[in-house]
C-alpha cells in the first residue's frame, strides 16, 4: 500500500515538474543537449544515420525521416522509445537519460518549429 501511494505521488511530482518546465528557452537548450550526446549519432541529418534511415524507410517520406524535422512527435511518443529501445536502438536508463533529462529532451522534439 504504502509503496503505491509513493508511485502515485512520484508520478504526480513528475507531472508538475515536467509540466512547469515546458516551453522554457534554458529546458528546450537543455532538451538539444542530450540529443546531441545520445541520439544525434543515430537520428541526426543525412544518409549514414541508422535511426533516420530506418524511419525514412518505414514512413517512406510522408514525413521527416529526421526526429528534430517531425513536427508529429509528443512527449508521451518519446519517452516510450527512449525508456523501452527498439530493434537497434537500445533503451536509456535512468542512468544515462535522467527523468530530468528525458523531460526536455521530449519538450525539445516535441515543439519543432520548422
Ligand atoms: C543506435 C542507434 C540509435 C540511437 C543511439 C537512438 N536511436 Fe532512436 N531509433 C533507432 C532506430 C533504428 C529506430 C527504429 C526506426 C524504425 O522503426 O524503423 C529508432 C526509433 C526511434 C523512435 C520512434 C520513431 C517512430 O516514428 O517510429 C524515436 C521516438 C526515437 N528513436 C528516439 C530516439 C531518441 C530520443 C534517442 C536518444 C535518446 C534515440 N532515439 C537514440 C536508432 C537509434
Amino acid at each position: 500500500m504504502m509503496k503505491k501511494l509513493d508511485t502515485i505521488l512520484l508520478a504526480a511530482m513528475v507531472t508538475w515538474a515536467s509540466s512547469a518546465m515546458a516551453d522554457d528557452g534554458a529546458t528546450l537548450d537543455r532538451g538539444r543537449h542530450v540529443f546531441d550526446q545520445w541520439c544525434v549519432s543515430c537520428h541526426g541529418v543525412g544518409d549514414r544515420m541508422p535511426g533516420t534511415a530506418s524511419l525514412a524507410a518505414k514512413y517512406r517520406g510522408s514525413i521527416p525521416a529526421a526526429l528534430e524535422e517531425r513536427t508529429d512527435l509528443n512527449p508521451d511518443f518519446i519517452r516510450y522509445f527512449v525508456r523501452n529501445g527498439v530493434l537497434i536502438m537500445p533503451a536509456f536508463r535512468k542512468t544515462e537519460v535522467s527523468d530530468a533529462d528525458l523531460a526536455a529532451l521530449a519538450d525539445y522534439l516535441s515543439h519543432q518549429k520548422k
